[in-house]
C-alpha cells in the first residue's frame, strides 16, 4: 500500500497533506546530502555547529510545510523562532539529526512531531509523530495514534513513492540490543550500574551515533535507547520537542515506554523551545527498570 492511500484511510486530509509534504521533501534532503556535506560557520540554538545540509533540510521542509496551509507553526531544532502558518498543526522538527555522522556514512534521520497547540508544549499534546532513516533504505516510521507503520521509498519511474512494509510494529518481548549516548565515565551512578546489569544479562551494544539509528536497533531487537543524564549535563543532551517526545509518542505506540528517569518522558514540560531532557526509551520492562534505579538513587 502506498503511503497515500493509508493517509486517506486513516487520518484528516490536513494531516495528510503534512505527511506527504515530509515524504517529498525527504527524498529531496537524501539527494542534497552529498553535494551538502560541508560545515558552515554558523551555529545553531543549541550551539552545536552546521552543515549546509542542516540548513538545506531546514528551510526545505519549512517551506513545504508552511505551504500546506495545514500547519499553524514550525519549530524547529535550526531555527531559534517559529514559523508561522495558516493551519491547526503544530510541528516541531529535527530536520537533520545526527548531521555530524555524513562523513562517517552512518545513518541520518528527520524526526517530526505533530502537536495540537502553541508551543512548547508537552508531548501530551502530541497527536502523531514520525521519523524519517536515510540508511541502507530510505523509510519513514509514523504513528497517528494507533500503532506504527513503516514505510520504504521505492522508485517509480522518475519519482519515488513510499510503500508500506511493516504495520503494527511492535519491541520484541526478549531484549537483545542497547546503546547509550555520552562517555562511560559521565554518566550518574544508576545508569552505569544498569548498563552493567544489562551487559551481564548478554544484551549487545548497538551505538552508531544518530538517535534514529540506534533507536532503529531497538525497537527491530528489543532493548534500550538512552542519552542519560550525564555528570556534566544532568538535563541530558536530546531536545524534548524536537527530539525526545515525538520518539517517546512512537515508542509508546509500538508498546514500549520512554522515561526522563522519573516519569513518562510525555508529561516533561519543556519551558523552552531547545529545552533538553535525559531519555531513555524502548522495551518497557528495562524502561522502567532503570526509571525505578535512577528514583531509588535520588531517595536515598
Ligand atoms: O541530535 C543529537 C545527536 O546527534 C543524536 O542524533 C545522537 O543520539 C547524539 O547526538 C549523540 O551524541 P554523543 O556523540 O554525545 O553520543
Ligand atoms: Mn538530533
Amino acid at each position: 500500500m502506498k503511503l497515500e492511500s493509508f493517509l486517506r484511510a486513516n487520518t484528516t486530509r490536513d494531516v495528510s497533506r503534512i505527511v506527504m509534504a515530509i515524504a517529498d521533501s525527504s527524498i529531496r534532503v537524501w539527494e542534497a546530502i552529498p553535494s551538502n556535506a560541508g560545515s558552515l560557520a554558523a551555529f545553531n540554538p543549541s550551539g552545536e555547529k552546521q552543515k549546509a545540509i542542516d540548513v538545506y533540510s531546514n528551510d526545505l521542509f519549512t517551506k513545504e510545510l508552511v505551504a500546506t496551509r495545514a500547519v499553524r507553526e514550525v519549530v524547529s531544532e535550526e531555527m531559534a523562532e517559529p514559523v508561522p502558518g495558516r493551519g491547526e498543526v503544530s510541528v516541531a522538527m529535527d530536520p537533520l539529526d545526527g548531521s555530524s555522522n555524513i562523513g562517517t556514512n552512518n545513518p541520518v534521520g528527520s524526526i517530526f512531531g505533530f502537536y495540537s497547540g502553541k508551543l512548547p508544549a508537552s508531548g501530551q499534546s502530541l497527536t502523531g509523530a514520525l521519523f524519517v532513516t536515510y540508511g541502507s533504505m530510505t523509510t519513514i516510521t509514523l504513528s497517528l495514534g494507533v500503532d506504527v507503520h513503516r514505510f520504504v521509498a521505492v522508485r517509480s519511474g522518475s519519482r519515488f513513492d513510499f510503500e508500506l512494509l511493516d504495520s503494527g510494529l511492535r519491541f520484541p518481548i526478549e531484549p537483545e540490543v542497547y546503546g547509550f549516548g555520552g562517555a562511560r565515565r559521565d554518566w550518574i551512578d544508576p545508569v552505569q550500574r544498569f548498563v552493567g546489569s544489562l551487559e551481564e544479562r548478554g544484551l549487545k551494544l548497538r551505538y552508531c551515533g544518530t538517535f534514529v539509528g540506534d533507536y532503529n536497533q531497538v525497537l527491530a531487537r528489543g532493548g534500550i535507547f538512552a542519552y542519560p543524564a550525564l555528570r556534566s549535563k544532568p538535563k541530558g543532551k536530546l531536545r524534548i520537542l524536537y527530539e525526545t517526545a515525538p520518539m517517546a509518542y512512537i515508542t509508546n505506540q509500538a508498546g514500549g515506554y520512554a522515561t526522563d528517569g522519573t516519569r513518562s518522558l510525555l508529561e516533561v514540560e519543556p519551558a523552552s523551545l531547545s529545552d533538553t531532557s535525559p531519555a531513555y526509551l524502548g522495551s518497557s520492562s528495562l524502561a522502567r527498570e532503570i526509571e525505578g534505579l535512577i528514583s531509588q538513587s535520588r531517595s536515598t
